[in-house]
């Protein structure tokens, strides 16, 4: 790690963070209540969202995230500003944070793979038109290696004399423990311009504000490339782990190996470790995917087939793991699930967030609409809306059809009732405590529930009745 000595540090008065997303909404919040002494201004273009951050009740922000409601209502108007003001806060700022997002294209050169780097850009040229005074420039969003470079270049070319510091500062945090990440981060990783006074000088300056809270120990700082590449590959070794033990739920299914004890036996092996090696019906979320796409299209542009291979490998078996779910439900329903209801218990990702990128229910649904079932959702945080913007973006099933298939539901008994089936897609905890007697006693018989998160207990619910199929018996 670079050691940044004797540097002079700029005192920091206002920090503007563009993007009040997944990730600029709550990191900007734990930055504002640890540093009360900085102004910090989130500003976005989507006018609807920043009312919804500013909504007096503090239950209605835009973002569910355990904790994170708590925050705002502290920090808010006190020295944390939401507003659709975007020069102006950018003008402002001695540190502007970059937290918008950068989808997998979907169009030209690289699509489904590059990150479409079109909002980011934006920004780089909206800063370079508004700033007036010198400023550090942090990447938050995740971006394939190199992004600085470009960022240096619109910015450098502006000819107004501004000095900009680019500094690469990527975001650790998982949505639904969003705020514990942050407040308590295994680490901060901070990558800068290592060879000049300037860049130490605005890598110290980031390391004071995280040091308000974070152990200096555990601020790590590097050059830009390896902050970037390190984003990216802390990314692709934990989807890796979830791809690993879901081809072993594969195996355990034709074998009698119980995946849950196969995880547990090699989670003790210190070098293994036990964390994130649930087996599920795939990982979802706005980063794995994304990221890994990316680095594949990075090895490919490097001209680096055999990498570019080993780390696609991910994906399509975390895509074999959501198909073969949605056609072990088709194939256990006597190969038919054409005017069937099928309740779906969770659209989320993961529990405890509203965010529904990539999550396994979209696509399990997407196929079951395909072989005519239909399809009653219940999800504890997800909006209506959402979901059908969900399955409409797929553009396999027409809006008409898929508002006549779907029925959204408001609690998890309702979705269940005269269903033929049901399939568990979101560990909400809520989930694993439900009156499953009463579940089995309204529904069709033989009741059939598919377990896509190892929550049911695979001998109480057959003692009920039911016809179980957990992923990885
Ligand atoms: C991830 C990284 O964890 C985080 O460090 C990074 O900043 C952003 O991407 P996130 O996508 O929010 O965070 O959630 P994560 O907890 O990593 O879960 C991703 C997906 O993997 C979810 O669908 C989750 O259900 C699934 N998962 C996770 C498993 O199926 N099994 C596991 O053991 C762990
Ligand atoms: P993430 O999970 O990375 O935080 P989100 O999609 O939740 O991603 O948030 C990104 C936010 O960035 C969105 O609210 C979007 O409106 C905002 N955004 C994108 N481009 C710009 C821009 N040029 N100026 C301001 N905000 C932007």
């Amino acid at each position: 790690m670079i050691s940044l000595t004797n540097t002079m540090t700029k005192t920091i008065k206002n920090i503007c963070c563009i993007g009040a997303g997944y990730v600029g909404g709550p990191t900007m919040a734990v930055i504002a209540q640890k540093c009360p002494e900085i102004k910090v201004h989130v500003v976005d273009i989507n006018e609807s969202r920043v009312a919804a951050w500013n909504d007096p009740n503090v239950e209605h922000i835009p973002i569910y995230e355990p904790g994170l409601s708590e925050i705002v209502a502290e920090t808010r108007d006190r020295n944390l500003f939401f507003s659709t003001k975007v020069d102006e806060a950018i003008d402002q700022a001695d540190i502007i944070f970059i937290s918008v997002n950068t989808p997998t294209k979907t169009y030209g050169i690289g699509k489904g793979m590059a990150a479409d780097l079109k909002f980011i850009e934006l920004c780089a040229r909206q800063i370079a038109r508004v700033a007036k005074t010198d400023k550090i420039i942090v990447e938050k969003s995740t971006l394939p290696v190199r992004t600085a470079e470009a960022l240096k270049d619109i910015l450098h070319n502006t000819g107004n004399g501004v000095n900009f510091q680019i500094l690469s500062n990527p975001e650790f945090l998982a949505e639904g423990t969003a705020i514990d990440d942050l407040l308590d981060p295994d680490r901060i990783l901070i990558g800068g311009d290592t060879h000049t006074a300037e860049g130490q000088a605005a890598m110290q300056t980031l390391v004071d504000v995280y040091a308000h809270w974070v152990p200096k120990a555990q601020i790590l700082t590097t050059n830009v490339w390896s902050s970037e590449l390190s984003k990216l590959t802390a990314n692709a070794f934990l989807a890796q782990r979830i791809s690993s033990i879901n081809a072993m739920s594969e195996i355990c299914e034709k074998t009698g190996a119980n995946v849950d004890e196969v995880a547990r036996a090699i989670g003790m092996d210190s070098r293994i470790g036990s964390k994130f090696l649930k087996s599920s019906v795939g990982f979802g979320g706005s980063c794995f995917q994304k990221d890994i796409l990316n680095l594949v299209y990075i090895s490919k542009s490097l001209g680096l087939q055999e990498v570019a291979d080993y780390w696609e490998q991910v994906i399509i078996l975390n895509d074999h793991q959501k198909l073969r779910f949605a056609k072990n439900i088709v194939k256990t329903l006597y190969n038919t699930v054409s005017g069937k209801q099928i309740a779906m218990l969770g659209w989320a990702f993961k529990k405890d967030t509203n965010d529904t990128r990539e999550s396994a229910a979209i696509y399990v649904s997407d196929y079951l609409l395909s072989e005519q079932a239909d399809v009653i959702v219940y999800d504890p945080k997800v909006k209506t809306e959402q979901i059908y913007a969900d399955l409409e973006y797929l553009g396999h099933h027409d809006s008409e059809t898929i508002r006549q298939r779907v029925k959204v539901v408001k609690t998890a008994k309702e979705a269940c009732q005269n269903a033929h089936a049901i399939a568990v897609m979101t560990e909400w905890d809520e989930f694993k405590s439900l009156d499953w007697k009463s579940i089995y006693d309204d529904m069709y018989k033989p009741a059939f529930v598919f377990d896509g998160r190892r929550i049911l207990d695979q001998t109480s619910m057959e003692a009920l009745g039911f016809n179980v199929n957990i992923i990885g018996n």
